[in-house]
């Protein structure tokens, strides 16, 4: 086998999805296999570390060789293994690098060890190079959205060596942090960003205008919790308590149906939820095309568990587009965090032989360059 066909084992535990692949060269997806631990998190309303860990333990050795198995290919096959080293849950991160670590000296292959937001970003390109289309140009701004991180990076590439910038980032929540708790407060369950992506287009986007925060400092660092509050206000002031608790009776413990929970918020509530979804959306796309212009980016970058949301893909596609800025998004499956990302970000360190050693430890907080 060449260089250029190699097969990765991507390993991904940073949070709560047990994750493995395969990729050839960085670019052909031969399995993609994420087992979600949603059910086992929600009855708490949101991610318990301990549990993440176990359920970690129980799950890496069936999706690492269902990984192998769904690519047709055995370990001594593949050419090195990645994992993610961090950020995340550490007790969550060891389980899959110390997995990664065992299976990498047991078959005597080389560990590459992956940041996770590197995975996110370099999802992007392996959806372009599976379907055989051409990458995005570089240099690029990433916007890298999910229910841990909001972060803008600045991207240059050079042949396989990529350099990162980050150019603004979060104050407080994530964006999928908030959205998540604001659904909680809305009793529509857990996690609620894909049920407020299904909800919100039977609401009025307009119908509340929420003030855009004011930052002191980085133009291009975002704040989420004021955005929040002001959901929790309008709550208050407008009677909303009693649907609230029917959405929540009737949700009980298990997975949302969106169709119910349709049923059970009137008018005013769906137009709450889409005017708290459109001004995220606005909010994340605005200065991720700011960032776009100031930096003259030739593409612009989007990427993570919230990048799944639909609104928020066609504000950056349609204001990218108006700007000038071309705007590639994986789809749904590499938006969410998998193992495929992870061994697509591998590629480059595997190329330039940039490997880990046995003592490289599990890093909660990880500075991406
Ligand atoms: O990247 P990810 O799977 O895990 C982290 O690294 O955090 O992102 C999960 C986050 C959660 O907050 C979830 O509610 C949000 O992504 N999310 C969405 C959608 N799908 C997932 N938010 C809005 N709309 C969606 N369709
Ligand atoms: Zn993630």
């Amino acid at each position: 086998m060449n260089a250029v066909s190699a097969l990765i084992l991507g390993i991904e535990t940073s949070c709560d999805e047990t994750a493995a692949a395969v990729v050839g060269g960085g670019a052909r997806l031969l399995s993609n296999v994420v087992l979600s631990q949603v059910p086992v998190h929600r009855i708490y309303g949101g991610i318990v570390p301990e549990l993440a860990s176990r359920e970690h333990l129980r799950g890496i050795v069936p999706i690492v060789r269902q990984a192998l198995e769904q690519a047709a290919c055995e370990l001594p096959q593949v050419a090195a293994i990645a994992a993610t080293r961090g950020p995340g849950l550490v007790g969550a991160l060891l389980v899959g690098l110390t997995y990664a670590k065992a299976l990498a000296r047991a078959a005597g292959k080389p560990l590459i060890a992956v940041h996770h937001l590197e995975g996110h970003i370099h999802a992007v390109l392996l959806d372009r190079r599976n379907q055989g289309l051409p990458e995005p140009p570089f240099p690029a701004v990433a916007l890298v959205v999910s229910g841990g991180h909001t972060s803008l990076y600045w991207v240059e590439r050079e042949d396989q060596r990529f350099r990162y910038e980050l150019l603004g980032k979060t104050r407080d929540d994530a964006a999928g942090e908030a959205g998540d708790k604001v659904a909680k407060m809305l009793g529509l369950g857990y996690p609620g960003g894909p049920v407020i992506d299904r909800l919100a287009p039977a609401g009025d986007e307009h119908a509340v205008r929420f003030t855009r925060p004011k930052l002191k400092g980085n133009p291009l660092d975002f704040s989420f919790s004021g955005l929040k509050t002001a959901v929790l206000r309008h709550v208050e002031t407008h009677a909303m308590a009693a649907g609230i608790a029917a959405r929540r009776a009737a949700l009980g413990a298990g997975a949302p149906d969106v169709e119910k929970l349709r049923a059970l918020c009137d008018q005013p509530t769906l137009d709450l939820i889409a005017s708290f979804q459109y001004a995220v959306a606005a909010e994340l796309a605005d200065k991720t095309l700011a960032a776009a212009e100031q930096r003259n980016a030739a593409s612009v970058l989007l990427t993570g568990g919230v990048a799944a949301n639909r609104r928020l893909r066609r504000e950056l596609d349609e204001a990218g587009r108006a700007r000038g800025f071309e705007v590639f998004a994986p789809p749904i499956r590499l938006c969410t965090d998998n193992a495929a990302m992870i061994a697509a970000a591998a590629w480059p360190h595997f190329l330039a032989g940039d490997f880990a050693g046995p003592e490289v430890s599990a890093e909660a907080q990880w500075a991406l360059a």
